[in-house]
């Protein structure tokens, strides 16, 4: 299958002004997206995400690699035209109007007519700027700056769009319509590429996560297999526990913490569920809960990215 967007060893150093230093912003990165999936790409301040992604849609040269747009070398006119770009801040001439600047978007897209005219006004209104249509850039918040730059991505219908930071600046209600845009993009079989420091809209949206560290990937993968398997704790909740139980728990190296009018207790692997339920019994506890504690991509992502 081809891939929506392949990164083959990129690298990107850059020289510091002055000093002539070399700074190695990205050393090699290399990741695959399939086409119809939401991809996540994320790490820690300074990791290489607007770096990679500028060298992607042609902002600035790799030192080295490639990229490739549904197998189509990037970047190029061939491959930009079925990819919608959000910058990471991205600025737009403030005497414009979000209907303006949309409408100069979709042009360059090669839009024009009625068609234009319908696409610009429906865009504008599924971001949900149509309050604001024709107030000038820079009256706007910067949450409203964001959702206009987002239509501007989205109003020639691309199949592949390149998020940094869609997120960034928007109050809750603006996240959950960007998480819902990226669902509904999805739906229509489009690719979503996005970086985000929000690992909580990672877990909930992406099929796959890059995570890069240092200008390199330090992992990547399916959410699912990832999170999986990463962790064999469960956590047993307890009631009418004595203190004789405690005792016994605490004998065998299981502590008991108190949460609400329960008492939980955190046991890696079977036999030590087995021996909580055991001793819960022996000592006349009921045992109201056995849940399985998977670990979350925030718990991964701080073992693995910084
Ligand atoms: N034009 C530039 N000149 C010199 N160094 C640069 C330039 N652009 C980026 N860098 C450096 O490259 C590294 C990666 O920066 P980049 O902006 O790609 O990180 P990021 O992962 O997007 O971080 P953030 O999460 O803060 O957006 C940083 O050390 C940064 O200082
Ligand atoms: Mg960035």
């Amino acid at each position: 299958m081809t891939a929506a967007l392949a990164a083959e060893h990129l690298k990107k150093s850059f020289r510091k002004p002055f000093t002539g230093a070399r700074v190695e912003a990205v050393r090699d990165v290399s990741f695959s997206v399939e086409a119809g999936e939401v991809f996540g790409f994320v790490g820690p301040n300074g990791a290489g995400k607007t770096t990679t992604i500028k060298m992607i849609v042609g902002l600035i040269f790799p030192t080295s690699g490639t990229a490739r747009v549904f197998d189509v070398a990037a970047p190029s006119r061939e491959a930009m035209k079925r990819v919608g770009f959000l910058p990471e801040s991205p600025y737009i001439y403030p005497y414009l109007t979000p209907r303006e600047f949309v409408t100069m978007c979709a042009r360059l897209s090669g839009l024009g007519g009625a068609e234009l005219q319908r696409r610009v006004i429906a865009i504008i209104e599924r971001v949900g700027m149509s309050d604001a249509v024709d107030r000038p850039v820079r009256a706007l918040s910067k949450g409203m700056t964001q959702r206009v730059g987002l239509a501007a991505a989205l109003v020639h219908d691309p199949d592949l769009l390149i998020l940094d930071e869609p997120m960034s600046g928007l109050d809750p209600v603006g996240r959950k319509d960007v998480r819902d845009l990226i669902l509904e993009e999805r739906a229509r079989g489009k690719t979503v590429f996005f970086s985000t420091h929000i690992l909580s809209d990672v877990e909930t949206l992406c099929d796959r996560v890059c995570i890069l560290r240092k200008g390199e990937v330090a992992l990547a993968g399916r959410i699912g297999e990832l999170l999986d398997g990463s962790s064999t704790l469960s956590e047993v909740a307890l009631q009418d526990v004595t203190e004789a139980l405690k005792a016994a728990l605490a004998r065998e190296d299981l502590a008991a913490r108190p949460m609400g009018p329960r008492w939980v207790i955190d046991a890696e692997g079977d036999a030590a569920v087995r021996d909580v339920v055991e001793l819960a019994y022996a000592h006349g506890a009921k045992v109201v809960g056995i849940a399985p504690k998977r670990e979350t991509l925030e718990q991964l992502f701080v073992k693995r990215a910084l």
